[in-house]
């Protein structure tokens, strides 16, 4: 059995892990590893921005079922949150590989949307599993909007950024249905409002910075 100061420092240790891109993920192969694609300024400094606000959320992702597992009672849907979890590390080390190669720089904010969503992950774990799982099937579900428009934005010579999100955009889904299928309770549409706002803050933010 671990005891708190176990858990905390191995939480800390997952964090740092997250937020230098060197936790383990699944181990897929990026998607569209064979496209060589020509891009001109334009396609460039567009992906850079989008792949830097794609990457803000997936740290945003990567703390949020953290802290939705660490509150979690029911060792069930631990379990599930963490395989959930995992899947998006994928995610997170795709979408950084796709920005070094575009000669991206990650958010400097990336820590403060890790703690911040860390906090509310847990805050919301806190509220039961069935509101918890309420937050990843609504989340989930604005994340495949915002992945849809981001598909549009990108030019389409572009095929390994587009390649990369429409995968996320599969799992997103999938994670989205998993939960609901789980036991997932509907949102109230106050809190789903105030879900988007806090969305729109951290892509504007990760958008220029
Ligand atoms: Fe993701
Ligand atoms: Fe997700």
């Amino acid at each position: 059995m671990r005891s708190r100061l176990d858990n905390l420092i191995n939480e800390f240790d997952i964090a740092l892990k997250t937020l230098s891109f060197t936790k383990a993920g699944t181990n897929r192969e990026t998607p569209g590893k064979d496209c060589d694609d020509k891009l001109n300024q334009a396609d460039i400094k567009l992906a850079q921005r989008l792949m830097r606000v794609n990457l803000a959320g997936e740290v945003a992702a990567q703390a949020l079922y953290r802290g939705q597992a660490t509150a979690s009672k029911d060792p069930e849907i631990k379990q599930h949150l963490l395989e959930a979890g995992e899947e998006e590390t994928d995610h997170l080390l795709w979408c950084k590989e796709r920005l070094d190669e575009l000669d991206g720089r990650p958010s400097i904010f990336n820590s403060f949307w890790y703690l911040g969503s860390f906090t509310l992950g847990y805050a919301v774990g806190k509220f039961g599993e069935k509101t918890s799982l309420g937050f990843v099937e609504e989340t989930e579900k604005q994340v495949v909007k915002h992945l849809n428009s981001h598909i549009d934005q990108i030019s389409p010579a572009d095929s390994k950024t587009h390649a990369i999100l429409k995968a996320m955009r599969e799992d997103e889904d999938a994670h989205g249905k998993a939960a609901k299928s789980a036991g997932a309770d509907d949102l109230k549409s106050p809190t789903k409002k105030l879900m988007q706002l806090s969305a729109k803050v951290m892509t504007t933010l990760s958008h220029w910075l």
